[in-house]
């Protein structure tokens, strides 16, 4: 597995999967003196386009990546969860799985806490007992969602313990309700719902007014997912992503309407007058980046990638100039990309994700990949003096149980 963060690496990480579990798998016996009864895994995800809409009724389209929360786990007879996490060595927790979960130390906790709080206001509680290892290569605060990949993990593992399957939409909003409650991020939801229902080699639109999943088949199968980490990350809980979260919300009240898909361009070039040029500017987004994101499920399901492409370069500056969520190091990144273009084999690049750092997303030629992704790491390093982590990614499936018993 080829994961540290730090070296330059440009990396094909077909077994980094298997090596994942059996490393889960070793340090459960190591911890607990037992073989764990089951392995659970959640995926993060990248996202093509469709961004910072999910709460604005829109539509988004990304796709699970082949990197990874597992767990570990089996029952242990007692009223607490024990959970150990090779991302924070040093620092165990102890959940009780019969008490009223409330936020605490160690603070990647949380999102277990808020993810059994979930169980307990289903009248799903009090829960058996669990020891369980947390293990993954999902960088952190690379913008790819490893907090819902560990929510979504931990609830599928809860529905193990369990021995029943809850519906999975009610899982994603379980999920996106302990990020919300317990990490302190309004967020949409997105990460949590392709965690759940992504297939493997497909994308998953989302109507996140409906709250319907719908995989769509990568049709052209000649193109490369490349994603590159700026190596600059953001807090979310910092309150940035909430501010813009809220100025939507200002916008649509102005608007006077229920929902953003009811809001037409004329409609709010009508209400321009009512508003500050800031709050116009984040509606103009919203608008815009629902009908692109429509016109790219369309063009992706008929294996138009060049189409998307365009798509994914208006979306990059709306984000940058209209949602203003990128920042120096992104827009360096995705211009190197746009720069060795299409002769190069790039399709496509945007930031992607909450932005204010993380990472870009790409679309490139698969035969021309490696080339793509030298020559991006090569222009960031030049300009910025960071190593960028890049790699390239395929559509994975969903959170999965398997009983190793
Ligand atoms: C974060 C949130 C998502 C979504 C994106 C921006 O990843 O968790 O719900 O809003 O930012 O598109």
């Amino acid at each position: 597995m080829d994961d540290q963060r730090g070296n330059l690496m440009i990396e094909h990480n077909d077994d980094a999967f298997q090596q994942l579990q059996s490393v889960a798998k070793e340090k459960f016996v190591e911890e607990f003196g037992i073989d764990p009864f089951w392995m659970v895994s959640a995926p993060s995800r990248v996202n093509l386009i469709g961004e910072h809409i999910d709460y604005c009724d829109g539509f988004v389209l990304p796709l699970a990546i082949n990197r990874h929360i597992v767990i570990a786990a089996a029952p242990n007879g007692t009223s607490q969860a024990n959970m150990v996490s090779t991302l924070f060595p040093g620092e165990p927790a102890v959940v009780m799985v019969d008490e009223d979960p409330v936020m605490g130390e160690p603070r990647w906790a949380n999102y277990i806490r808020g993810v059994l709080d979930g169980f307990r206001l289903k009248d799903l509680w009090p829960l058996p007992g669990f020891d369980a290892v947390v293990h993954s290569n999902i960088p952190l605060g690379a913008g790819l969602s490893s907090s819902a990949a560990i929510e979504v993990a931990l609830a599928t593992l809860v529905e193990g313990l369990l021995g029943i399957e809850i519906n999975p939409k009610n899982k994603a909003l379980l999920c996106q309700r302990a990020e919300q409650k317990f990490a302190g991020v309004p967020c949409g939801i997105m990460d949590q719902f392709v965690s759940v229902f992504a297939q493997p080699d497909h994308v998953v639109l989302i109507d996140c007014r409906s709250q319907q999943a719908q995989p769509i088949p990568l049709a052209d199968t000649s193109v490369a997912v490349i994603i590159a980490d700026t190596k600059i990350q953001h807090e979310l809980s910092d309150g940035s992503y909430a501010n813009r979260r809220k100025q939507t919300e200002i916008a649509l009240m102005i608007l006077g309407k229920d929902s953003w898909r009811e809001v037409s361009m004329a409609d709010l070039e009508e209400a321009k007058g009512e508003m500050s040029e800031v709050v116009f500017q984040r509606a103009r987004h919203v608008i815009t980046e629902i009908e692109r994101t429509q016109k790219a499920a369309m063009a992706i399901a008929r294996g138009k990638m060049d189409e998307v492409g365009g798509l994914m370069r208006a979306s990059h500056l709306s984000l940058r100039d209209d949602f203003e969520v990128s920042c120096r190091e992104l827009d360096i990144m995705v211009e190197g990309a746009w720069h060795i273009g299409e002769a190069g084999g790039v399709l496509g690049s945007r930031m992607t994700g909450a932005g204010f750092g993380g990472s870009t997303v790409t679309l490139a030629r698969a035969e021309q990949a490696e080339s793509v992704m030298e020559a991006m790491s090569r222009n960031y390093k030049q300009e910025t003096g960071i190593e960028p982590h890049i790699f390239s990614t395929k559509a994975v499936g969903g959170a999965e149980l398997s009983d190793l018993l």
